[in-house]
């Protein structure tokens, strides 16, 4: 991470007791661009684009005007609002502005959740250890999530990950763990190889 990216890394803050700890390790940008200047942006002529496009499709998202965000939930799945378009393991694409996802690997119904969690009784308090590598911002973007079989949830997008302690992390392209394996939660730790073990 370079001076730039410090100037806006986020300290966490996180209890000394708290049983979930975390080190940080997830790939990311290598060079974290500044905030876009102006309203009228490429990323919202993109978004545009984006939502002209969906128009064909039966499941038509709705163009949110706000930034993509993640909710980790403890012992749950993982709630991604948005613009967000979502690749399955077999190349299908859905648009939605609303997936509540799987991350504790029991879903009968992967990628989405299904509740399974609670038959497995999922233990996880839903931490989120890594630093910020973005500044925060507002305007809406589009999300890009992809379904590696047998392995993590990618995102390339502009992402803001938080949950209902105070954390939160704003990164953009990651992976997300969704076999409730990794110790690096919500993150992937090893680019997927836990997750067939
Ligand atoms: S998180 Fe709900 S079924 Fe896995």
């Amino acid at each position: 991470m370079d001076d730039t990216s410090k100037a806006y890394a986020k300290p966490l803050s996180w209890s000394d007791s708290d049983p979930y700890e975390y080190s940080p390790g997830l790939d990311t940008p290598s060079a974290p661009e500044p905030a876009a200047k102006t309203h009228e942006s490429t990323g919202d002529k993109a978004l545009d684009r984006w939502f002209l496009e969906q128009r064909g499709n039966k499941r038509v998202p709705k163009r949110l005007d706000v930034a993509n965000e993640l909710l980790v939930t403890p012992g749950g799945p993982l709630k991604m609002t948005g613009n967000i378009t979502l690749i399955d393991e077999d190349g299908s694409v859905t648009h939605s502005n609303n997936l509540s996802l799987c991350r504790c690997g029991a879903s009968k119904n992967k990628p989405i959740c299904d509740d399974k969690h609670l038959d497995i009784e999922f233990f996880d308090g839903g931490a989120i250890g890594q630093m910020s590598d973005w500044m925060p911002v507002s305007r809406p973007q589009t999300i890009t999530v992809t379904c590696v079989k047998d392995g993590p949830l990618k995102f390339r997008g502009y992402l803001r990950i938080y949950n209902k302690r105070g954390q939160e992390c704003i990164t953009m392209n990651g992976a997300l763990c969704r076999c409730g394996k990794s110790s690096k939660k919500p993150f992937c730790e090893n680019k997927g190889q836990c997750c067939s073990s």
